[in-house]
């Protein structure tokens, strides 16, 4: 089978689209990821996973803070995904324009979404190219509102339906974080995560 015809079956497999936030000392960020999936089967521990490509500014906010808050998004949220997830908050301040509020952990809760969940980072496996954080979902919201409304965009739904100006733009990023990640795929680093106190 060819490569591509393998990625599209991976494709299967992955998460819906969500925003991923983050705080540093102040500096505030949002990126787009559709990587994440549920990590329990606990009811009492919930957890979640989420690939983050290194070259991300949000990586490094994350892998520093041992914290982000990932937003389940709704299929009529595609100027965010835009927003957050086309360019990078190393060149300017993408929440600036996105009312959110710090959330118990100090990290964005963005006010308009399907859901929020604020994580605590409690492992992390280098993939070469991307960490996974593992994250104990520590707070659980729907942004400002009181409860869901909507229906959750999924990656296909994204990718089926983004405005066709856009396309062009994402096949570019897609290519050139996969020239990164194939570079870097076969150098896995053994990171043990011992947590921020150590
Ligand atoms: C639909 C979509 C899915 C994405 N999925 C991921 C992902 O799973 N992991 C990742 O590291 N980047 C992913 N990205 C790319 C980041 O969102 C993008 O590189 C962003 O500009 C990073 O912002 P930052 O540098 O401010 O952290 C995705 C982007 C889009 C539009």
């Amino acid at each position: 089978m060819q490569p591509d015809q393998v990625y599209q079956l991976l494709r299967t497999l992955t998460s819906p689209v969500v925003a991923l936030t983050s705080e540093r000392g102040g500096k505030r960020n949002g990126m787009i990821s559709d990587s994440a999936v549920r990590a329990s089967i606990v009811p009492a521990i919930p957890r979640l996973s989420v690939y983050v490509h290194k070259f991300n500014f949000s990586h490094d906010l994350i892998f520093e803070t041992g914290r982000f808050v990932l937003h389940l998004l709704r299929t009529d949220q595609f100027e965010l995904i835009h927003a957050l997830g086309f360019v990078s908050g190393r060149t300017r301040d993408k929440l600036a324009a996105v009312p959110h509020t710090l959330g118990a952990l100090g990290a964005p809760v963005l006010d308009d979404c399907y859901a929020h969940f604020e994580c605590r980072v409690i492992n992390v496996m280098d993939t070469g190219s991307s960490t996974c954080f593992l994250g104990d979902v520590a707070a659980v919201g729907f942004g400002k509102a009181s409860r869901p409304r909507g229906e959750v965009m999924t990656a296909a739904h994204f990718r089926a339906n983004m405005p066709a100006a856009w396309r062009r733009e994402y096949e570019d990023l897609l290519a050139t974080a996969q020239r990164y990640a194939e570079q870097r795929s076969r150098d896995i680093k053994a990171v043990i995560w011992r947590g921020l106190e150590a």
